[in-house]
């Protein structure tokens, strides 16, 4: 299988596990990679659509692995209905559909003790949905791969408030945009991308009209990063 940064920076997030359950697999190669190496015993690939799917089912028989990666059809978590997980991968979506995806959890979701989630952008929405519901971020980074910037967050359940955001002196929009592991430790490539952020933004606006205090409440909170990043 070729090489792809992005998948295997995700694998990397993930603990060994029992049975792992990939939301929005699309072509299958996160729940192949995590099988093939011994990440997980044996995973679920879902996705809503048919395309994806045929593609899962090519990809799983292409590895020979039709008797330990389950393919089905389902909507977000709802495969956890009738198929139990222990862990979660949700990747490659904007950050507002990985936390609907989450907000509409069957019950069967307590089982789960493990989530990773790679939002391509608005990742705010992941770490804001994870605060709120009791999963606490174990780790976080960020890879820059074909000159897009990932977040990527693994989360384990908690009790009470996440530590993690207790020691950051930053604003709490900008810890949730910009991760406050990244923040605590001034990641390199999270000062990189916040650097990029507020270029791009200056760049967007001098051309924007609308809700033009919606782009400087950005800008101020890239810059703020910066500066803590620095
Ligand atoms: C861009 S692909 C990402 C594929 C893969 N997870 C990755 O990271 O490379 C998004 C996939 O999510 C699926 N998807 C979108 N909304 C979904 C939902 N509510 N439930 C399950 N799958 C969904 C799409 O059909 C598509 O295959």
């Amino acid at each position: 299988m070729a090489s792809n940064v992005r998948l295997e920076a995700i694998l990397s997030m993930l603990r060994p596990c029992d049975v792992l359950l990939d939301v929005g697999t699309d072509h299958a190669l996160l729940p192949v990679l995590a099988v093939r190496g011994r990440v997980a015993r044996k995973a679920i690939a879902a996705d809503l659509r048919e395309r994806p799917l045929d593609e899962a089912r090519r990809t799983v028989a292409r590895y020979g692995l039709v008797d330990r990666i389950h393919v089905v059809q389902a909507d977000g978590l709802r495969a956890l209905e009738s198929l139990a997980a222990d862990a979660v991968v949700i990747a490659g979506m904007g950050g507002a559909l990985i936390r609907r995806v989450c907000e509409d959890a069957p019950k069967s979701f307590e089982c789960v003790t493990q989530l990773v989630l790679q939002p391509n952008y608005a990742p705010e929405h992941v770490r804001g949905w994870a605060r709120e519901h009791g999963w606490h971020l174990r780790e976080e980074c960020m890879i820059h791969t074909n000159g897009q910037y990932y977040t990527l967050c693994a989360f384990v359940r908690g009790i009470g408030a996440d530590p993690s955001y207790a020691t950051i002196a930053c604003p709490d929009a900008v810890k949730l945009e910009v991760g406050p592991l990244l923040l605590q430790r001034k990641d390199p490539l999270a000062k990189r991308y916040c650097d990029w952020q507020k270029s791009r933004l200056v760049r967007v606006r001098a051309k924007v009209i609308v809700a033009p205090e919606r782009l400087e409440a950005a800008l101020k909170r890239f810059e703020t990063a910066c500066a803590y990043l620095a």
